[in-house]
């Protein structure tokens, strides 16, 4: 299949173009730039020995958009582009919903347009909210206890994405709800390259280890959990990769929903203790107050997506640290 892939120069998007060309796929990039770099792009195309039409665009722009289907045939779309830090949501709320939302309605209209059959959206966890329960099944509630303007663009999507599948019946949609994505490609020449502060806590231990930071502010120990950290299911960045390509199997029309995670949960604390394994000293750490927002814990229920779309996440937080910590030590300054 030809694939338009939207925010391909990002995190996930650059290490899922590696995948789909390793199922036999082939792909276009679009992407404003906003939150990346296209020497992302060019590494891959170096890596799988191809050449990756890039086109810096800004999905909101509904007339370039427009102007790149119609000169090229899509079979699927992956979109990825979008913001996400919740922080600046926080902050910036309009800018977040008008960049995600604006961007999934352009989107929206040039597949009722061009007759695209099949979009593949980057979903959350997030849309859970306050979990009532564990582990999360794509039926456990959303909605309620979102806290931050990113998640409820996230809802939000999902809802529309709903709305248009029912009143056209020949498009398929797969809302892919991704839990914590952490780990870099095994080769170090991609990975994640957070501009400012990161937000989440991989990418911050990445950068401790590599002495850019002091140390890991933990976010509160007295959870309800095991260690009284926060904890989450971390997944790495290439089994969540492989998620997109198995969930370009030929799909129905309708609206597909699939929790891509490993049902497994990992505290803050044994994150810290298998990053600081893999780059061989120990990370310093302080407990700090908890960071308003945050739940004690969340982890997934994945057996719909194994059993659906035969999708098996092989890779342990071993895998991730050790991957993370070759592109962090192999590129300290990300890709500039
Ligand atoms: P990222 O910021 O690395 O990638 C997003 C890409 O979209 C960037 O390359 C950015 O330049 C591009 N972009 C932003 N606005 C754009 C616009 N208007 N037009 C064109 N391109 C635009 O983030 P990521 O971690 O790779 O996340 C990809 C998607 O997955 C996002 O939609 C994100 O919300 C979602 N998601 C991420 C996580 C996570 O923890 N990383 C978790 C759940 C869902
Ligand atoms: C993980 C754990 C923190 C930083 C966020 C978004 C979610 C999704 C993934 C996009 C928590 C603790 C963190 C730090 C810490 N993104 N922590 N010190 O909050 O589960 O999810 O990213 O959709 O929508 O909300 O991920 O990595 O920020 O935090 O102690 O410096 O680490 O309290 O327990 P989170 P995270």
């Amino acid at each position: 299949m030809h694939i338009l892939v939207t925010g391909g120069a990002g995190y996930i998007g650059s290490h899922t173009l590696i995948e789909l060309y390793h199922a036999g796929h082939t792909a276009e990039v679009a992407d404003n730039l906003a939150n990346s770099s296209v020497e992302a792009v060019r590494r891959v195309e170096k890596m799988l020995d191809v050449s990756i039409p890039f086109h810096q665009l800004d999905v909101c722009n509904a007339q370039a958009l427009d102007q790149l289907f119609s000169h090229q045939p899509f079979d699927a779309i992956i979109h990825f582009a979008g913001l996400k830090s919740v922080g600046e949501s926080v902050q910036n709320p309009l800018r977040y919903y008008s960049t995600n939302i604006t961007s999934s309605l352009n989107l929206l209209s040039v597949i009722k347009k061009y007759h695209i059959p099949h979009l593949i959206f980057s979903s959350s966890a997030t849309v859970y909210g306050t979990p009532e329960s564990l582990p999360l099944t794509e039926n456990s509630r959303t909605g309620i206890g979102i806290t931050n303007p990113y998640g409820h663009t996230k809802y939000m999507i999902e809802q529309i994405m709903r709305d248009f599948a029912q009143s056209n019946p020949t498009v398929a949609i797969t809302l892919l709800r991704y839990f914590n994505p952490i780990g870099a490609h095994e080769s170090g020449a991609i990975g994640e390259d957070p501009h400012d502060v990161p937000n989440n806590l991989l990418p911050y231990i990445a950068q401790v280890a590599v002495g850019k930071r002091p140390e890991v502010q933990v976010f509160g120990d007295d959870y309800p959990t095991p260690d009284g950290t926060g904890v989450r299911d971390y997944i790495h960045v290439v089994d969540l990769a492989r998620g997109h390509v198995a969930a370009l199997a030929p799909a129905q029309p309708g609206v597909h929903t699939y929790n891509l995670g490993t049902g497994k949960g990992t505290s803050v604390l044994e994150l810290i203790s298998a990053f600081s394994a893999a780059c061989k000293k120990e990370l310093p750490y302080r407990i700090v107050a908890r960071r308003p927002g945050d739940i004690a814990e969340c982890y997934a229920d994945s057996q719909k997506a194994a059993q659906e779309l035969n999708w098996h996440p092989t890779k342990s937080i071993a895998d991730a640290c050790r991957d993370s910590w070759r592109w962090q030590s192999q590129n300290p300054n990300g890709y500039r």
